[in-house]
Parts: structure tokens; sequence; C-alpha cells
């Protein structure tokens, strides 16, 4: 769909009530610039997130990086990359006026601020702003290889895209600042047990196993999914016991849907259930 430097495809899944449904896969598509976010993908991702919000159809977003493009005579290979942070070549001789409006309004928080899941599917490298747009997506699925950083202190800068906030609620506070202040890379074993990522498979079991994932929660009532994302999200920003009564005002509510009744016959006279989405 989209083309440049987000190659857009949105993927049917099989088995989505009421009337079908897709995953809407995101390639961040400047492999010969390890899929740096420069302004071309922030504008693109920005109007992606407008569409999935639109349509109905799209049940989750999973986003990837494009592979490493062949190698051009005499030329060096490039590694595999999620995407390698923002584009540094539009940092140079910028001042605090110039970037202000733009980071003001990013892809990071266009993606964060999505009422649907969202994945990242990380393989190879995810620094800088590829760290943080993995961080805006709700889970995690990385390769064997990936690595994650936050190399923003070697260029005398620090994360700018929610990086600092998100490694904090997500690996706590030491090794948020580690990472930070070091800017060192974090392996995918590690990733893993630092709870920075969700899952880590072989690079050529990782596309299945995102896809399978999104398809399992694309299978789930659309309303459902989306109260649920927020009943999570909810425990982010509210004290503990407000969050506990958020969570009750959404699952109480939830008695008035068509869903429930749904899921719940469905369970009892033992049958798949036939969402309607409301
Ligand atoms: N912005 C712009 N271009 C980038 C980039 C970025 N964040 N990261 C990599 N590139 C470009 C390189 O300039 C190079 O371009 P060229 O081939 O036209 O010269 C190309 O991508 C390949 O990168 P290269 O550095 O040659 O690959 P490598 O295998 O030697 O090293 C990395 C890989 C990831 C370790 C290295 O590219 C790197 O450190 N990137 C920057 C990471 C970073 O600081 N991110 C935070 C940004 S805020």
């Amino acid at each position: 769909m989209s083309q440049g430097a987000l190659l857009v495809e949105d993927m049917p899944v099989e088995g989505c009530s009421p009337m079908g449904g897709v995953i809407s896969v995101w390639t961040l598509n400047r492999p010969s610039k390890l899929n740096a976010l420069n302004r071309d993908s922030h504008t693109a991702i920005k109007e992606q997130c407008a569409r999935v919000e639109a349509e109905d159809s799209i049940r989750a977003v999973v986003i990837k990086g494009a592979p490493p493009p062949p190698v051009e005579d005499g030329g060096r290979s490039k590694p595999t990359a999620f995407a390698a942070g923002a584009d540094i070549s539009e940092f140079v001789g910028k001042s605090s006026d110039d970037v202000r409006s733009f980071f003001g309004n990013n892809a990071w928080e266009a993606v964060w601020a999505l009422s649907k899941p969202t994945i990242a599917m990380v393989d190879g490298f995810a620094l800088g702003g590829g760290t943080e747009l993995a961080l805006a997506c709700d889970i995690r699925v990385a390769s064997s290889r990936a690595k994650f950083g936050q190399p923003e202190i070697n260029l005398g800068l620090i994360p700018g895209g929610g990086g600092t906030q998100r490694l904090c609620r997500l690996l706590g506070y030491g090794k948020a600042m580690e990472m930070t202040l070091t800017g060192e890379m974090v392996g995918a074993e590690d990733a893993l047990r630092l709870g920075l990522v969700n899952k880590v498979v072989e690079p050529d079991k990782l596309e299945v196993e995102a896809m399978q994932m999104a398809e399992v929660i694309a299978r789930k009532s659309p309303h459902t999914v989306r109260v649920a994302k927020r009943a999570v999200r909810a425990a982010l920003d509210l004290p503990f016991s407000e969050g506990i009564l958020a969570e009750r005002s959404e699952f109480i509510a939830l008695f008035d849907t068509e869903d429930k009744e749904i899921g719940v016959k469905a369970f009892l006279e033992r049958n798949d259930a036939e969402w309607v989405g409301r």
C-alpha cells in the first residue's frame, strides 16, 4: 500500500468475526540506512495510525524492519535491523526550535496512542528510536540476534521517543538508568530475562511466531480487546487503588455487551464464539 519509508500490507485472518479482519503489517523500509526513522518514516507511521483507528477490519498491527539490501559490487554487507534509531543525519546543525514541533508530534506516541494491539517483530538492531518504537508497541517478539540499546548518550543526546519512561516502567529504574547512561546494547536473551521482550525465537521462526500471536489476538472480540488494552494501560497511569477501580468499572460495563453473552454461551455450549464486536 504505502511506498517509500514504510511498506504496508493488510493480511487477512481466517476465523475473524464479525465480517473478517486483517492484521496490518508495517515494514520500516530504509534498509540501506538500517531502517533509521527519518521524517518520512514518522509521517507514514502517523498516517497509518490514523487509518488503523478508522478501519474496523484492522485488528492488530505488526511492525518489522526490511531485510538488508543485496550487497553492491565491492560494497560492504549491511546488518539486519529493525531500526537503528532516528536518522542521525537529520540532526546536523538543528537547534531546539528546529526540532520542537517535529518531536512534539512523533510516530512513537502515535503508535502508543493506538487503541488496537501492536506487536514489534524485532530482528537485528533496535537502537535508539528503534528500541523506542518497539517499546511503544504492546508486545515485542525478537529473534535471537536482536540487539536493543539507547546509544543517544554517545551523540550528546538522550532518548526522545519515550525511551527513558517506558524502559523504566518495563525494566525498572536500575536497568533503565544503566542502558540510558552507558548506551550499551542488550542481546536478545538478556532482553528476555529483563522483560524487555516477550519472546525470543530463531530468526527463521520470527515471522511465524509474531504473526501467530497477532492472529490469536485478532480472533478475539475486537471490542473486548480494546477494553482489555485500556485496562492494562491504566496500571501505568493510575495509582494502584484507582487502577483496581478502573478495571472493575471496565469489567462491569462489559456485562452490557453482546460479545459477553456470545462468549459465555459459546463456552457453555462448547462452540466457537462468533463475535459481533459490541
Ligand atoms: N541514522 C542514520 N543513518 C544510520 C543510522 C542512523 N541511526 N544507523 C545506521 N545508519 C547508516 C550508516 O550511516 C550507514 O550508511 P552508509 O552505508 O550510507 O554509510 C548504514 O546505515 C549502515 O550502518 P553502518 O554503521 O555502516 O553499519 P555497521 O554494521 O558498521 O554498524 C550499527 C551498525 C547499528 C552498530 C551502527 O550503524 C550504529 O551505531 N548506528 C547508530 C545507532 C544510534 O546511535 N542510534 C541512535 C540514534 S538517535
